[in-house]
């Protein structure tokens, strides 16, 4: 590989490092979120799998709201995952919001602010605090716990209803001065399974609140994982664990905004990648899957190999493919890496020059002890992910056969 390369960082990015165009949804997102004619309570769900790039989207709205709607909105940031040792919620939510409200630069909160840290203090010492903890509390049980709690303190009125109405009405004084309660909540991933229900449960139960919108980044399969912890003494099959997350989530969220996988020729191309990355760009956008984070980290492999290859001829496109398959598909790189001649083998089957039911072809190449092996690894890898077509489609492999295990040391087999 060429001298020049590149690490990338994997920190979100806002609209100035947008790439993917995702300026269009936050666009379309901050108009709505802002409406006077969009109803509150109101939720989005930004789906998307591992690295697609949700927490980018929320950091791109909120910096798009903070210059084009600054007045109009209150954002405030709550990452649960910060605060996943807390008995509940609810206190680290409102020190947030407090915390938020006290920094309007035209201080127009001042009377919810004092409200708030009024409610906080109370609530320190409450005993209703253990009752709500533990998750042992949802929207729908809400009623019925607060009468057994009500009764247990002799009160009519129970202080939960008491704290989401003082709530609602901190919610409404903030309305009243023209903005809107905003909440970003990203990370939720983050948290142990076991602890992702409890906080939809506690999102749900305090901000469901008029004029206060939720943006919640989630990956779905991490809510199905709590669903399935969460309720694991029920012994639900798979399916049924989805479709409890597909519910739980349609209540909770309005508008599910879901990540599209990336184009990634033109992913890679607003990288504005120099030296021989740029220049193998089209094999690499073939043989790259389509999330970001993934190619970063495929591209960050290739130039860690080339600082470790300097001085040592080697081919790029060897080393490109190797780095796609030591980052996407780690258990087909290690079999490569226990037993080179694997590589070539593909690049033949792919091309039809090594049928997959002619063991008679397999034993004439690799010898009666090898050749099972080599084509119980080659049947288990051919075809089982659609850029690896790609990855085989030519003779690199077998042209550079002898030197394989050198270049494997590079990427560090
Ligand atoms: N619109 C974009 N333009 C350029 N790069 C992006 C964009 N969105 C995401 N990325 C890059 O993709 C990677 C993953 O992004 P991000 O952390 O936002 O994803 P995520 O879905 O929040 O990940 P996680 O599942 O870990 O929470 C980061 O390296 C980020 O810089
Ligand atoms: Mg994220």
């Amino acid at each position: 590989m060429g001298n020049e390369f590149v690490v990338l960082s994997d920190a979100p990015v806002g609209l100035a490092g947008d790439r993917l165009d995702f300026v269009r949804y936050v666009d379309a997102l901050a108009e709505l979120v802002t409406a006077d004619t969009t109803q509150t309570p109101f939720t989005v769900g930004v789906f998307g799998a591992w690295g697609s790039g949700k927490s980018s989207l929320l950091r791109m709205l909120d910096e798009r709201l903070s210059t084009d709607h600054a007045e109009r909105t209150v954002r405030v940031h709550f990452n649960p995952w910060v605060h996943r040792r807390e008995p509940n919620m609810l206190l680290p939510l409102l020190h947030t919001l407090q915390d938020t409200l006290a920094e309007d630069r035209s201080n127009r909160f001042r009377e919810t602010v004092k409200r708030l840290r009024f409610m906080i203090a109370n609530l320190t010492t409450d005993a209703l605090l253990r009752k709500v903890s533990g998750g042992n509390v949802s929207i729908d049980k809400i009623n019925e716990l607060a009468e057994q709690y009500a009764e247990q303190r002799g009160k009519v009125e129970s202080e939960m209803r008491n704290l989401r109405r003082t709530l609602q009405e901190q919610a409404d004084a903030v309305g009243e001065r023209g903005a809107r309660l905003l909440f970003f909540i990203d990370d939720l991933d983050r948290c142990e399974p076991h602890e992702i229900i409890d906080l939809l449960e506690s999102v749900k139960l305090f901000l469901d609140l008029r004029n206060v919108c939720v943006i919640l980044a989630v990956a779905k399969n991490v809510v199905d994982r709590g669903v399935g912890v969460k309720y694991r003494e029920f012994g639900f099959e798979a399916s049924t664990v989805i479709e409890i997350g597909d519910e739980y989530l349609d209540k909770m969220i309005q508008l599910p905004l879901y990540l599209p996988p990336i184009e990634a020729e033109r992913f890679l191309s607003g990288l504005e990648l120099t030296g021989d990355l740029a220049e193998h760009a089209s094999l690499l956008s073939e043989i790259v899957v389509p999330n970001p984070r993934r190619i970063k980290r495929v591209l960050n492999s290739c130039s860690m190999a080339s600082v470790i290859a300097r001085g040592s001829r080697v081919r790029p496109d060897v080393l490109i493919r190797l780095a796609a398959l030591r980052i996407q598909s780690p258990e087909l790189y290690a079999a490569v890496a226990a037993r080179p001649e694997l590589a070539p083998a593909l690049e033949d089957a792919y091309a039809g020059r090594l049928p997959l039911d002619r063991p008679d072809q397999f034993i004439a190449r690799y010898g009666q002890a090898d050749a099972d092996a080599v084509k119980l690894a080659v049947q288990k890898f051919y075809r089982a992910q659609a850029y690896l077509s790609a990855v085989f489609a030519d003779t690199v492999f077998a042209e550079v056969k002898d030197e394989l295990p050198r270049y494997l040391r590079m990427l560090g087999s």
